[in-house]
Formats: structure tokens, sequence, C-alpha cells
């Protein structure tokens, strides 16, 4: 997508659409406006939507902190908020080490193996589990369900897509119900796991309660996912897998640039509450705007050489995670386990290579169904 997006920031960078009745916004500095502008531009899905016609469903869309708007989202947000900064996710980093360690150590120590199913899919499943704190002996069981919540349909026929709607809805709710069970049992309870904190603030009722455990699930793994095969992706691509690995590339950096050059999440959506003019374009009220996170941060405006993958870049202002009240709750933690990922991986291998034929970029989910790597592991 990237060369439209180079052609949609020159030519019309905020542009309606009119197949899909929207608009896109390509430019960093008005993605970064729309995001900011929280009374403008709602992330409320259903804004405008005819509030009794119902879903149907005996699973309502829960409410969360990311579709909210201020002042509902910062009570949403609010009570886990602390549990995110960089201090209290530094406590997490022995324990990140240790799931990490454990996962390499179930690797084979020559041959190839599938780097996105074999370690990035599990490790961020792993650690959001411990963080909730799942109990050990579910964590088979709920590592079937985060995977049959982002499975994607193997092929376009109709009972394909609708055979993984099932499964992602049979999922939803046995997870939603083992969720309450939990946070039922941990009422009143002093653990210091994501749970029990959310079983006992009073700023959620039990609805909100569930719909935050789900979207801690959702919002963090395929997401992570996507950083790390992206950036072993990255480093093999543009040969700087050896000079990360013995520090000669700085490792944070590099993530950063990871973020920017190949962010896992390429857009994000808001709907105009009012009619606005953007970027000398009138969008209306009740309009869809589409923001491209992955063209915002190739920005030329704000980036130099901004098509080119620079490892060592600094500073980098990429807006891989958002910005504004939403701003990724799960950022520092992402962070952390990318540099602990990387650092345990690339020193528990002394030759790992990434079988890079096979590029399938997602549409708004930016990472790789698959990428073989051959490995030797350290002597
Ligand atoms: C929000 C990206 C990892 C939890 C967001 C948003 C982005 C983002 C772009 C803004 C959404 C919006 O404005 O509509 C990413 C990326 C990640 C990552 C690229 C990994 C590389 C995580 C992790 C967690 C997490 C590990 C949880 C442990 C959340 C939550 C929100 C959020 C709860 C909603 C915040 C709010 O609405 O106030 N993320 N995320 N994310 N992320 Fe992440």
């Amino acid at each position: 997508p990237f060369e439209w997006y180079a052609e949609m920031r020159r030519e019309a960078p905020v542009h309606f659409d009119e197949q899909r009745e929207m608009w896109d916004v390509f430019r960093y500095e008005d993605v970064k406006h729309v995001l900011k502008d929280h009374d403008a531009f709602t992330a409320n899905r259903a804004f405008g939507a005819d509030e009794s016609a119902g879903s149907g469903d005996d699973m309502p869309m829960l409410q969360t902190m990311i579709t909210t708007d201020p002042p509902e989202h910062d009570r949403l947000r609010g009570f886990v908020n602390d549990r995110f900064q960089p201090g209290a996710v530094r406590e997490y980093q022995p324990q990140v080490e240790e799931m990490t360690k454990n996962l390499l150590n179930d690797l084979p120590d020559e041959g190839t193996f599938d780097f996105v199913d074999e370690f990035s899919i599990p490790l961020p499943v792993i650690v959001i589990a411990e963080l909730l704190g799942i109990p050990d002996d579910r964590r088979d069981q709920f590592r079937e369900w985060s995977n049959a919540l982002v499975a994607r349909p193997e092929d376009d026929t109709s009972e394909e897509i609708q055979r993984v709607q099932r499964e992602q809805e049979r999922a939803q709710k046995e997870m939603g119900r083992y969720f309450a069970t939990l946070l039922a049992e941990r009422q009143g309870g002093n653990g210091d796991d994501l749970i029990t904190l959310a079983a006992n603030t009073e700023a959620l009722n039990r609805g909100e309660r569930i719909g935050f455990c789900m979207l801690l699930l959702l919002a963090g793994n395929i997401t992570t996912t996507n950083l790390l095969t992206n950036a072993i992706w990255a480093f093999e691509a543009h040969g700087v897998t050896d000079a990360v690995r013995t520090g000669e590339v700085d490792r944070q950096l590099a993530i950063e640039e990871v973020l920017r050059y190949r962010s896992p999440i390429q857009s994000l959506k808001r709907i105009a509450t009012k009619d606005v003019e953007l970027n000398n374009q009138q969008v209306q009220a009740g309009d869809v705007v589409t923001l491209w996170l992955g063209a915002a941060n190739r920005d030329p405006e704000i980036f130099d050489a901004p098509e080119t993958f620079r490892p060592e870049r600094h500073p980098n202002r990429h807006i891989a995670f958002g910005t504004g009240v939403h701003f990724c709750l799960g950022a520092h933690l992402a962070r952390m386990e990318a540099d602990i990922a990387l650092n345990y991986l690339l020193e528990h291998f002394e030759r790992l290579d990434a079988d890079l034929s096979e590029l399938q970029p997602l549409n708004f989910l930016h990472g790789l169904e698959s990428l073989p790597c051959e490995v030797r592991r350290t002597a």
C-alpha cells in the first residue's frame, strides 16, 4: 500500500472514497489532529446509529475505553492506567524474561520452524495471561480462545467466512463466561493481577469489567505478534540482524523504526460529530474517517528518507501507538516485550535465517501469515 499512500499524501491528502463512502486521511499532521480532537471526531462506532434497532445478540457489544470518548473514557481507563506506566511495567520484566526463555527452550536447537506460529503468536498471549492472572491449568484453553478470536478465513467462500464467524462467537461467549466467573471469584481478593483489580474497582459495572478483560486480549495480541514478526522480517530484509545482536545497532531504536516502517495497525477510524473542515475539505456530521497511521508514519514532512528503513533513526516521532486520549495503554508493555523477546531470541540463536519469499501484507493489521526461519542454537 506504500505507493498508494505516497500518491495520496501528495495528490489528495484528505479524500472522500465514493465506493466505501468514507474519508481517507494520509498526512501526519492531519491524522494527529483528528486523533487529538475527540470532540469533533468520536471513537464511538455506534455514533448516529439507530440505538433502538438492537443486535438481537445475547452478548451485546461491551462498552470499553477504546470506543468511548471523555469523560466516559477516563472512567473506563483511569482505574488501570497506573498499571501500564513505565515503572509498573518494569516490574513485570523478570516474568517476561522467564516466559521468553521457556518459549525459546521449547524450540528446536537446529533446523527450521515457523517464527509466527512458534514464537510471535504464543509470547504475547502468555504475557497477557500472566498479567490477568489466568491459572496455569487454563492457559491452553485461553490460547485456543485467543487464536479463535483473531482467526481469519482460509478462503473467501461464504461457508468458510461463516465458519470462522461462528468460531469467533463461540470463543467470545466462552471466554466472556470464563472472565465473569474469575471476576466473581476474585471479588474482595487481594491478588495483584488485573482481573482482581477490575473485580474490585467501583468505577466499572459488571459488563464493563468483562469488556475490559476482553479488550486487553484483543488489543494486545495480534499487534504485538505483528511487531515481533515485522522486526525479524525487517532485520533480515535489511541485513542488520547481526548488528542488532551485537549491539552495534541499538535494539530499542531499531524496534521504534520497525513500528514506524511497518506499523502493526495501519489504520484507525473515527466518526465526525459535527460539520468540520479538515485540510480544506468539508467533512459532515456522521461521516466516517479512516486515519492511515501507516501513511502518516512515512510522511516526508516529518521524516527524512521516510521510505528507507533506518534502524538507528532518532528522533522517531511515529504514531504507531496512536495519540491523544486513546494512546495505546499497552505501549510500554509492548516495547518491553519486544525488547526482551528480540534480545533473548538473538542471543539464543547464533544463526537465524528467515525465508523472505512469502510476504503477505494484510489490510489494516500489518503482519505476516508465516515466517519460516532456519536456526542454529548458540554453542
Ligand atoms: C490502543 C497500537 C499493544 C492495549 C491502541 C491504539 C493503537 C494501538 C494505535 C489506539 C487506538 C485508537 O486510537 O482507536 C498498538 C500496537 C501494539 C499494541 C502497535 C503492539 C506493538 C498493546 C498491548 C496492550 C494494548 C500489549 C495491552 C496489554 C491497548 C488498549 C488500547 C490500545 C487497552 C485502548 C486505549 C484507550 O482507548 O484509551 N493500541 N497496541 N495494546 N491498546 Fe494498543
